[in-house]
């Protein structure tokens, strides 16, 4: 299999839409500017497990302006805009990636990807090198590296490498500033309502919301949902992350409680079952749950279906189950709620997140056969150009230190 799209006519309006979102993604294009000049994935193929949008487009056109032979799968089965991977065949990308796509099918396109003997791979949830490490360990010595795009993807890597398993080097881009300061707080905070909204067409002015989660995305997502005038309860298991949300003026509160006065609730942790059984028992009557996390097993929705009498679908992205007299509502099966009812991040938050990428994939060949296999951080070189080239863009100037400064921050002996 070389492609698998829905239909190659799309591809028209699908260049449209990745040259729109281009035109956000100034610093990615300096890059992939820089990469046509110096090529530096000549010869090399790369094989991408990600979400197949608009802004991942854009990042897929870079590399191959550095040379790099692309193949790209989806990273979820609701996410894919087919236009999108239409364009992206008529690139010359190999492109595997249909949205709706069966659990099969979906694996079939990741076993394909890795059949194509990848040099670097890219994941966005880690099930490309999962993959890699349960059924084609003998490739991981090909490949010189690979990028992890989000924070569940990175929790996965970090326990491969806890129980002595990874076999390759891997860079946490989710944990780059550059990425999960921006992407993950205003990029998930803005595109989750923006789902939410798409999939229902609620008022969120007065309604209860319950955001599960107060890392970067939940805060991102509770902080934008108060501006659009809910109130906001957040529910956390980490104290401090708890004490944070707390001071940061939201009400905080077990899930049993909050269960029992929200309107919508959105689980956003990387942890599974975070609404469960006994938290269905407890919501009112037309109750709305979703998820933006990246798995959907956030939310359980097979205990729900046990516990329902009746399910409906009363729209695309929502279905209606009914519980005794009581009627909830599961908002896109309980997948990535901005990426499946809405087109994900915008490509403005999203030139940040990938032109980190491009960067740690051209370090990555740079560094050929000289990184330890670990989980490594983005460099600060890295995370310091992006930053500037992004500041550059928005025509932002900054001061500097002068040397009396910068000699006293590497000072010791003036103090009072
Ligand atoms: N993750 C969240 N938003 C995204 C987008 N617009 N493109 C690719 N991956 C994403």
């Amino acid at each position: 299999m070389i492609n698998h799209v829905k239909d190659l006519k799309l591809a028209v309006a699908g260049e449209k839409r990745l040259s729109w979102a281009g035109r956000d993604m100034p610093v990615l294009e300096i890059i992939k500017k820089d990469f046509a000049r110096t090529k530096p994935f000549k010869g090399k193929r790369i094989s991408a497990c990600m979400h197949v949008t608009a802004e991942t487009a854009n990042l897929m056109l870079t590399l191959q302006a550095g040379g790099a032979d692309i193949t790209l799968v989806a990273s979820n089965p609701l996410s894919t805009q087919d236009d999108i991977a239409a364009a992206l065949v008529k690139h010359g990308i190999k492109v595997m990636a249909v949205r709706g796509e069966d659990t099969k099918t979906y694996y079939s396109h990741l076993n394909q990807a890795l059949k194509n003997k990848p040099q670097i791979t890219m994941d966005d949830g880690a099930d490309l090198i999962s993959l890699l490490h349960n059924k084609y360990q003998n490739q991981a010595k090909d490949i010189l590296g690979s990028m992890e795009e989000t924070t569940t993807g990175v929790i996965r890597l970090r326990a491969l490498a806890a129980h002595n398993k990874l076999k390759l080097p891997v860079i946490a881009v989710n944990d780059a500033k550059t990425k999960n300061l921006f992407d993950n707080r205003y990029g998930t905070g803005q595109s989750t309502l923006d789902g939410i909204i798409r999939a229902t067409g609620i008022l969120v002015a007065g309604k209860t919301i319950v955001v599960a989660g107060y890392g970067w995305c939940g805060r991102g997502f509770a902080m934008r949902a108060r501006g659009m005038g809910a109130e906001v309860i957040v529910t956390e298991v980490d104290p401090i992350k708890s004490l944070e949300a707390a001071m940061d003026g939201f009400r905080v509160m077990p899930m049993l409680a909050a269960a029992k006065v929200g309107d919508v609730f959105c689980t956003i942790t990387g942890d599974l079952k975070v609404i469960d059984s006994a938290h269905f028992k407890a919501m009112k009557d037309g109750a709305m749950v979703c998820n933006s996390g990246h798995f959907d097993v956030e939310i359980n929705i097979p205990a729900l279906k046990k516990m329902a009498s009746r399910v409906t679908r009363v729209s695309e992205y929502v279905q209606e189950y009914l519980v005794g007299k009581r009627r909830i509502y599961v908002l896109a099966e309980g997948r990535l709620i901005n990426l499946a009812a809405a087109e994900g991040h915008p490509s403005s938050v999203m030139d940040m997140s990938f032109a980190t990428q491009a960067l740690a994939a051209e370090y990555v060949v740079k560094q050929a056969g000289k990184l330890e296999v670990k989980v490594h951080n983005v460099s600060e070189n890295i995370e310091n150009k992006v930053a500037t080239l992004k500041l550059k863009s928005l025509g932002i100037n900054i001061d500097k230190l002068t040397k009396e400064q910068a000699a006293y921050l590497s000072s010791w002996d003036l103090g009072t």
